[in-house]
């Protein structure tokens, strides 16, 4: 087992021959941040289908936009779940150069993915955070003190979930978590989440991904725009509704490629309370 703990500053030893969708996602994208073994998985998924990485793309620059929208709409504090490895800019990055005040936490439950977190966070960053973290905790998640320190939970949190929530099988109850993100936070908050979606590849295909994936340990489920939605429970979506990654708002009218629907994103918002007339 080929491991890796001092350059990274992990307490344990990490095994490097086990893949993560995150390295996979990062070698897809071009990315420096994966080993042989996470390459392995990719190329065996781009051969079955040769345009996945045009997905993988997409999902990236929809999580883009979406935080440019997020600012737009007045943002301040962003709470990225799933966050993965940063093979373009990272979100901190760009959210503090539309608002230098903004404040980002990041939560992962992978430690490789916790630890490459931490080393991009430049020191002295008092405005981002790291949290390893299971998604699904999601008290245990917002009441943490790296949460407690930078995010005011009494103003609206801008939170991305991009391509995460297709690594929650039903059985783990993706949807109450979704629900109890919008319990605990203030109205006006937003969620951006992106989602594998097997409609396009049909069923066969998204199933050979996911055995492929399987076999190397790790869980995706594809799930229908429908499926998708019905996981948002009382988020209200933008009227865009639920689309195509690549049809989220797209930065230019290029011509559309069939992969780009590999995937769904979606733009969601827990409703602003309107004062009651007396
Ligand atoms: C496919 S990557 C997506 C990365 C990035 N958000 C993106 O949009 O490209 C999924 C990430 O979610 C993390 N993840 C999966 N399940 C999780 C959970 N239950 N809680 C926290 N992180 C999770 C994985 O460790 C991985 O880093």
């Amino acid at each position: 087992m080929a491991t890796q703990r001092g350059a990274l500053g992990l307490d344990a030893p990490v095994d490097l021959d086990a893949p993560s969708l995150a390295r996979i996602y990062d070698y897809l994208l071009g990315g420096g941040h994966n080993f042989a073994a996470d390459r392995v998985v990719a190329d065996k998924i781009t051969a079955l289908v040769p345009g996945y990485g045009v997905f993988i793309r997409e999902n990236n620059t929809f999580r883009r936009r979406a935080v440019l929208h997020m600012l737009a709409a007045g943002i301040e504090q962003f709470l990225d779940v799933g966050t993965g490895v940063f093979s373009t800019r990272p979100l901190h990055h760009l959210a503090q150069a539309g608002n230098p005040d903004a404040h980002v936490v990041y939560v992962d439950r992978d430690p490789v993915v916790v630890a490459g977190l931490n080393l991009l966070v430049e020191q002295g960053d008092a405005r981002t955070g790291v949290v390893e973290a299971d998604l699904r905790h999601v008290d245990e998640v917002l009441d943490h003190a790296v949460t407690a320190r930078l995010l005011d939970l009494s103003r609206p949190v801008g939170v991305v979930a991009g391509a995460v929530l297709h690594c929650l099988p039903d059985a783990d109850d993706p949807t109450a978590a979704v629900a109890r993100y919008y319990e605990r936070l203030a109205p006006g908050s937003l969620l951006a989440a992106s989602h594998a979606d097997g409609t396009t590849l049909g069923l066969e295909l998204a199933a050979a991904i996911e055995d492929c994936l399987a076999e190397a340990g790790i869980t995706l489920v594809h799930r229908s725009e429908q499926r998708f939605a019905d996981l948002l429970g009382p988020w209200q979506p933008h009227p865009d509704g639920v689309v195509p990654v690549g049809w989220w708002r797209p930065d230019s009218l290029t011509a559309p490629r069939p992969e780009r629907s590999l995937g769904d994103a979606v733009m969601a918002g827990r409703r602003l309370q309107v004062p009651e007339q007396v």
